[in-house]
């Protein structure tokens, strides 16, 4: 579907984000030929330069973030042409005026503000949008995690955001859901029919959900601090890809059927009490170590670091769904910085076969596996077990293997390119509603709260290896492995 004109208005313009995944994402559209002759990009920041001198900050910044591949320097010439660069002071209505004049008539070309700002601005940028009778009935606004920091913090943005704009007007965005593999997850959940028979207790004995970085955190320190694995990753890009996998099938892909019972699967994980808080989370914060044969520094010890800080940067859960389908199968979702290896990737196991009629006793059958691989590149691997070739009856473990990027040869999008171009359309699906925002909150919370109240310090653990032992021990007390160590090295 071709795009109607647009007015893109980047809060946070300048920053980190602007210039590593959304300038970028909008080159590469621009670049397909998606982006319409007389789109406009309106990047917003404090400081006071000219168009021309921001440009060249983009172009020191953004640019090296485009792959060489699909680089075009007449392309790029175009691109940034459409950009305009305007100084206000977000918390002031008053320095609005430059925007004013910035802006088409919103009834003819589409309107969209994307705050990649502190959430802290986020109420007063709708309010002075409201006062300066920028946000109308057709604008959209775009909110960037972190949505909050709890809570009471993210109800509150919520609330204040609603008051100028309706829930239809407001894409709260979770990168995760725009990635190519967790499409393909619905695709394979709700486009096939062999899974969703067997997507269920009576077969599935365990989920777990990884997401690792081999990175540590590199120049967003002052961000971190505030925020930590369990904020910054386990609230929202892990429970989005367990919402997926456990959803009932939703009557349609419109947002609200998909919200629908993404929101009923938030609702029923069971809430964590003063025993599983202690059992089922572990917290890890990562020391010097070697990520890929490099030494890396501590987390205490990284540029502009408390010493003393107990931020987490790993957090593994144990989580459970009280619902007919899932009741009884745990979802051990995990997510660290400076781990091992760079991926992200579902694990789906299939209970073991109940008897063996073959001479191998039952043990010696793997169980089966469905793994989908979001990261590094994304693909689907079945284990299942088979016959080795040749006389008698010995049956070992292999591997189906879809690599999507072979089956398809087609050009990839990335999941800002895609989830900007479904805020340009007017396509709420993969955006997070506000009662799903509450309900993920709300389900963390208490861990929040455990942690200030015990003083809980995070477990030390080596960068390059797979977090803290005890993370081990979690998985490893239901007498199961995460997929990695189960491996043979
Ligand atoms: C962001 C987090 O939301 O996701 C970062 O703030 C993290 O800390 C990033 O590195 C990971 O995203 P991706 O797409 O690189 O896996």
């Amino acid at each position: 579907m071709a795009l109607t004109d647009f007015d893109l208005v980047l809060f946070g313009g300048g920053g980190d984000l602007s210039m590593r995944k959304l300038i970028p994402a909008l080159y590469a559209r621009d670049r397909a030929g998606d982006l319409p002759a007389t789109a406009q990009i309106i990047c917003v920041g404090r400081n006071e330069r000219s168009t021309a001198e921001f440009i060249e900050t983009v172009n020191e910044n953004a640019k090296s973030h485009i792959n060489e591949k699909t680089f075009s320097q007449a392309v790029w010439d175009k691109f940034c042409a459409r950009i305009k660069y305007v100084a206000l002071d977000a918390s002031d209505a008053n320095t609005y005026q430059p925007l004013n004049d910035a802006l088409r008539d919103s009834s003819s070309v589409t309107r969209v503000f994307y705050l990649a700002t502190p959430p802290t601005l986020f109420a007063s940028i709708c309010h002075n949008l409201s006062a300066r009778g920028l946000a109308t009935e057709q604008t959209r606004v775009v909110l960037e995690k972190p949505l909050g920091r709890d809570l009471a913090s993210a109800k509150q943005i919520n609330q204040e955001v609603s008051q100028v704009f309706k829930e239809s007007q407001i894409y709260r965005i979770d990168h995760y859901l725009g990635k190519e593999a967790v499409q393909n997850l619905l695709a394979l959940r709700f486009g096939n029919v062999l899974f969703e028979p067997l997507w269920r207790r009576e077969w599935i004995s365990d989920v777990q959900i990884t997401i690792a970085e081999e990175i540590g955190v590199g120049n967003r320190m002052g961000y971190y601090e505030t925020s930590g694995a369990l904020r910054d990753m386990m609230q929202n890009h892990l429970l989005q890809l367990l919402c997926i996998v456990a959803m009932e099938p939703p009557l349609s892909v419109t947002p609200d059927a998909v919200r629908d019972e993404k929101l009923k699967v938030l609702r029923s994980l069971k809430p964590f009490t003063q025993n599983t808080l202690a059992k089922n989370v572990v917290r890890g914060q990562y020391r010097a170590g070697h990520v890929n044969g490099v030494a890396v520094p501590a987390y205490r010890q990284e540029k502009t670091a408390d010493p003393d800080s107990n931020t987490e940067t790993f957090v593994a859960v144990k989580a459970e769904i009280d619902t007919w389908r899932w009741a009884g199968v745990p979802f051990y979702l995990r997510t660290g910085k400076r781990m091992a290896d760079q991926l992200a990737e579902i694990v789906v196991r299939f209970k073991s076969i109940p008897h063996s009629i073959f001479a191998q006793s039952t043990s010696s059958f793997q169980p089966n596996c469905l793994v989908i691989r979001l990261q590094p590149d994304d693909g689907l691997q079945l284990n299942l077990m088979a016959k080795t070739p040749g006389d008698g009856m010995r049956l070992k473990p292999v591997e189906l293997e879809l690599d999507f990027a072979e089956t398809f040869k087609a050009p990839r999008m990335d999941a800002y390119e895609r989830l900007l171009l479904d805020v340009l359309r007017g396509q709420l699906t993969l955006f997070m509603r506000s009662d799903e925002l509450e309900a993920a909150w709300e389900w963390v919370e208490p861990v929040l709260r455990y942690w200030e109240q015990e003083g809980n310090e995070p477990l030390p653990y080596a960068s390059g290896t797979w977090g803290p032992a005890a993370s081990s021990s979690l998985i490893g007390r239901d007498g199961l492995q995460w997929r990695e160590e189960a491996l043979p090295e």
